[in-house]
């Protein structure tokens, strides 16, 4: 059997993982939607979604991924039992981490475009409604959206291309270093601004009533959504880092770690964000504009604002990159283990992320008639519903049921494999083999359906969610038929 690539040490494990999760979902997504319903208690409810099941799925990823030492493409045919029909979800997840990317590149590119004009003044002294209209006008640029959506897409492939050890995890432990020390340097900037203590009020101390007024039912949906892509769990994408690590470790305590370094990141983010808009007056509810178009009015009345805006984007730019090579490395580790070449599996990969990226990138000027979910919405709000809606909790409940079900991988096998090696170890109580295995079940169909229910009006709230589960739990249900045979 050739032998598989690892990482050279621990460090890069715990750093490719935590650049995988860190990425638009802590930087972008968290403080807007922490703006959005009501600061600290928001805050509060996200971590303990992290906690119940975020956690438990990571750990089952990894497992998966170590378990059978390859990549989602094949990781369920080497665990399942004989004659099942587990392997289909590899297509899941291959459709997860190119849907995620067909519209995560794009995104990717807006941060880059950013840091440039930032940094070369364009962003300078603009009033509020200038900065506005210089994201419409970023936005209804197909020329701006397509290069900048090419320049992140070739630059991450060509990461990948140097390969696992000199490309992705030399590259993702050199910017994740650099992101927490540009963070702190911003934290410290934001702390000493005026009135930066009503900023943090917001953020650290959890005001319920505030929450209620944002509707309970939407906060506790949001929490466990936001948990959900910001570990970008169900889909495989982490787990190709657990076949490349040694099994010196135990699987819990390293996605505690990945989960920590997760959470400092958002939470950072935070501390940055709210400080400085309450400083200078901004409406932190402003939704996923926050960044693009009221916090560079706060750089531009800051001193050196053209040094802090660029450092600000240049962080981003790092948070969002490290997740695209960790799931471009993930990609071509499909076509890798089914014995493709590197350097070809880079190229098919590539182009084909290039190709399949553009219709997000013109989603926002070209074809922007395009409006796949309704009035206003654009061809990326429909990826990422695809995506954060539909694959990423459905391939979550399809980890679990392999994980914990006799009929498929198994509670035992995952165990035996997530407990080897040093640190904590996943509890293997009685009442946690429940837990994992109907409680979490249960969040995670609701979450699934929920996603429709908010999109969708009656009968196809019902009829769509219901039809999916049905369809997918077909699996499972073939694997339970051919093991009582
Ligand atoms: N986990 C990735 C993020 O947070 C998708 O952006």
């Amino acid at each position: 059997m050739k032998h598989r690539e690892k990482l050279t040490s621990r460090l890069g494990f715990l750093l490719i993982s935590a650049g995988c999760a860190v990425g638009l979902g802590n930087v972008w997504r968290f403080p807007y939607i922490t703006g959005q319903y009501g600061g600290a208690a928001f805050v509060l409810v996200y971590l303990f979604f992290l906690v119940i099941l975020g956690l438990p799925i990571m750990t089952m990823e990894f497992a998966v991924g170590r378990g059978s030492q390859k990549s989602s493409s094949l990781s369920f045919d080497t665990l399942e039992p004989k004659g099942t029909k587990w392997h289909f979800i590899k297509y899941l997840s291959i459709m997860g981490n190119y849907v995620l990317m067909m519209f995560y590149t794009t995104v990717g590119g807006w941060m880059l475009n950013y840091f440039i004009k930032m940094a070369t003044g364009q962003l300078a002294g603009l009033s509020a409604t200038e900065t506005a209209a210089v994201f419409d006008s970023m936005l209804a640029s197909p020329f701006e959206n397509v290069f900048f959506m090419m320049l992140v897409t070739i630059l991450g492939f060509f990461i990948c291309s140097k390969g696992l050890q000199n490309g992705v995890e030399k590259v993702s432990k050199w910017m994740m270093s650099s992101l927490f020390i540009i963070m702190i340097a911003l934290v410290v900037r934001s702390f000493t601004l005026p009135d930066a203590i009503e900023g943090l009020k917001f953020f650290l101390i959890p005001d319920f009533h505030r929450m209620m007024d944002a509707g309970i039912f939407e906060v506790v949906f949001a929490a466990m959504s936001q948990a959900f892509f910001t570990l970008s769990i169900g889909i495989g994408s982490l787990a190709i880092f657990g076949s490349y690590l040694s099994k010196e470790r135990r699987l819990f305590g390293e996605s505690i770690n990945i989960t920590i370094l997760d959470t400092a990141v958002a939470l950072l983010s935070g501390l940055i964000i709210f400080p400085a808009c309450f400083a200078f007056g901004i409406d932190v509810s402003s939704g996923p504009g926050l960044i693009f178009v009221t916090l560079p009015n706060v750089f531009t009345a800051m001193p050196f604002g053209t040094l802090w805006g660029s450092l600000f984007f240049i962080f981003l730019s790092f948070a969002s990159f490290t997740t695209i090579i960790a799931v471009f490395e993930s990609i071509v580790a499909f076509s890798i283990d089914l014995g493709m070449e590197r350097k070809k599996a880079v190229l098919t990969h590539g182009f084909a992320i290039l190709i399949l990226s553009l219709p997000c990138a013109l989603g926002f000027n070209v074809l922007s008639h395009i409006q796949p979910l309704g009035a206003n919405t654009t061809i990326q709000d429909f990826l990422d519903f695809i995506v954060s809606s539909n694959l990423l909790p459905v391939g979550s409940l399809l980890y679990l049921m392999f994980c914990t079900q006799k009929y498929g991988w198994g509670w035992n096998n995952f165990l035996q494999e997530a407990n080897t090696g040093k640190g904590i170890a996943f509890p293997s109580t009685k009442w946690m083999r429940r837990y994992v295995t109907v409680v979490l079940s249960i969040i995670v169909i609701f979450i699934f359906y929920q996603g429709y229910a908010e999109r969708f009006s009656y009968p196809l709230n019902i009829l769509l969610p219901i039809g999916i589960v049905i369809f997918v739990l077909i699996i499972p249900f073939h694997a339970y038929l051919t093991s009582k045979k």
